[in-house]
């Protein structure tokens, strides 16, 4: 079979602000080929194909399809091109039946049986089944998606991009959607699948695009790739570092999770039967490919999620009384000294408030601190100046708003005021994410400091050669699963690696 290049995005560039989410990205797509676009949460797939798909605009490059550069600032005019992207939020309307929904961006005369005809034919061909009666709201997820996908298909798409679309799923319906794709494949349509799951990428696609921090990393035949070669790609070669590792006491069993699961509200399982414990004086590193459960379990132990099944067992320091936290508040989980501390991908997103200054960011974690009732502002000023110092934050002046900081230094602010708050359990996951090597260094110092004062850490890392270096013991998380726990001084890189992304179902 012929391969036809279809679409050509030449060195396109998109920032946001003074950062790069795509930095002179190149891309072919080709028509009967399934291409997988694989990498870690926050490193640009989403940015790139949104901008294929007409949501974004980019700020440097082109896109040329059939061979001739194309202006696309809409979906509508994307779907004219041929290109249509299912999104990883459903953008259907619940009080209408299917049909309604695929029907709503027709233009003339509307004729609803013709196009139900029309429609289920489509469906039936690639081996969906779907009923254009049927209201969205009595859809199951997997249901939706289809509507989705046909939407975008009877709407002309010949390139089809799906983001995620498995993270919604059940693994008999992902099995089901994949052998749908490999359909429309055979019938001559340019898939594009983006995923951060290895077993996906090389189960489903013919290449894939591997891209890490805005970058795309290589193109590779599928069949020529294997687990270790993909996990390197996606995370990178390894850097020469030296953390020092403090000597672990383990003094007293601070946090003990005894089969611990949670559904989202998708009510997809995202942790199955999660154990292992911390010990204060102990860093207990989690490795994992992001996106396997990581964020949610720390959510769990913070009270921010509400756990289905098992106990979160907390000793308290001071009364050396044991508390399950899954009965607490987060104010009560807090209060207790469980502190949570994460960089998500979007820093301004979460956790800071970009028109305040670094003050009353500070602030937001300390107003209750007080005895008095009202805020204590000055409180705040030692610590956001001791903060400012040790961390060598850099600011325009003393009340600049946070917002204006750059990218690095709006971090320290977020993981500093976690630390410095004097937790007994510290959480903290992806602290360095897009830090330069010396600001990470006074990260590490951070940790290490609370560590020889007694802190249990739960240090959620992307660098595998940090989490080795820094953390005692490593818990390595697959598909929500605790797969293994080792000794981070024995195990070797490839180890980890290879129990990170192994089929968790299939082996334990
Ligand atoms: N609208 C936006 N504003 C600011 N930053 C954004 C926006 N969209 C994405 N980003 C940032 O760009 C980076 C790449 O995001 P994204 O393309 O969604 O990654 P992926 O899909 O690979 O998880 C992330 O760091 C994200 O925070
Ligand atoms: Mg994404």
């Amino acid at each position: 079979m012929t391969k036809n290049l279809k679409v050509s995005l030449k060195n396109i560039t998109k920032t946001f602000g003074d950062f790069y989410a795509n930095k002179d990205v190149n891309l072919d797509i080709y028509d009967h080929e399934i291409l997988a676009i694989l990498g870690e949460n926050g490193s640009g797939k989403t940015t790139l194909l949104n901008m294929l798909s007409g949501i974004y605009y980019p700020d440097g490059g082109e896109i040329l399809i059939d061979d001739k550069p194309v202006t696309i600032t809409n979906p509508k005019e994307a779907l004219k091109y041929g290109i249509g992207m299912v999104h990883q939020h459903f953008k259907l309307i619940d009080v209408f039946s299917t049909i309604e929904n695929i029907a709503i961006g027709l233009n003339g005369k509307l004729d609803l049986n013709k196009t139900s005809k029309e429609v289920v034919e489509l469906a039936n061909k690639y081996g969906f089944t779907i009923d254009p009666k049927k209201k969205i709201f009595k859809l199951s997820v997997s249901e939706k998606q289809t509507v989705e996908i046909m939407k975008v298909l009877y709407y002309g798409a010949e390139v089809l991009i799906l983001d995620e679309p498995t993270a919604v799923l059940t693994p008999q319906e992902s099995e089901k959607l994949f052998n749908v794709l490999r359909n429309m494949r055979d019938d001559g349509k340019a898939i594009i699948i983006i995923t951060h799951k290895l077993n996906e990428v090389l189960e489903l696609s013919d290449r894939v695009a591997i891209m890490r921090k805005g970058e795309m990393i290589e193109v590779l035949d599928t069949d020529k790739c294997n687990e270790a070669i993909l996990t390197e790609a996606m995370v990178g070669k390894k850097v020469e570092l030296k953390i020092d590792r403090i000597d672990c006491r383990r003094d007293e069993k601070r946090l003990d999770v005894k089969k611990l699961s949670y559904r989202n509200h998708q009510n997809v399982k995202v942790l199955h039967h999660i154990s292992f414990d911390v010990y204060s004086g102990e860093i207990l590193g989690v490795a994992g490919i992001s996106g396997n459960g990581q964020m949610q379990l720390l959510e769990c132990i913070a009270g921010l999620r509400k756990r289905q099944k098992g106990e979160v067992l907390y000793t308290n320091p001071e009364t050396h009384e044991v508390e399950n936290l899954c009965l607490k508040t987060p104010l009560e989980i807090r209060e207790l000294g469980v502190h949570l501390s994460y960089v998500p991908e979007d820093r301004l997103g979460m956790g800071l408030i970009g028109n305040m200054d670094i003050t009353d960011n500070i602030m937001l974690r300390y107003y209750n601190n007080g005895k008095s009732p009202f805020l204590n502002r000055q409180g705040s000023k030692k610590i956001a100046k001791e903060l400012i110092d040790s961390l060598e934050i850099s600011y325009p002046n003393e009340n600049s708003t946070v917002k204006n900081l750059s990218g690095g230094n709006l971090q320290k602010v977020l993981v500093g005021r976690e630390i410095a708050s004097n937790p007994n359990l510290l959480m903290v996951a992806y602290p360095v994410r897009g830090l330069d090597i010396n600001s990470s260094y006074i990260i590490y110092d951070l940790l290490n400091q609370q560590k020889q004062k007694g802190t249990a850490i739960i240090f959620v890392g992307e660098d595998l050669d940090v989490l080795l270096q820094l953390c005692d013991r490593i818990a390595v998380i697959n598909d929500g699963r605790i797969v293994d726990i080792v000794d981070a001084k024995t195990t070797t890189k490839e180890q980890i690696g290879l129990l990170m992304t192994k089929d968790s179902k299939k082996g334990a």
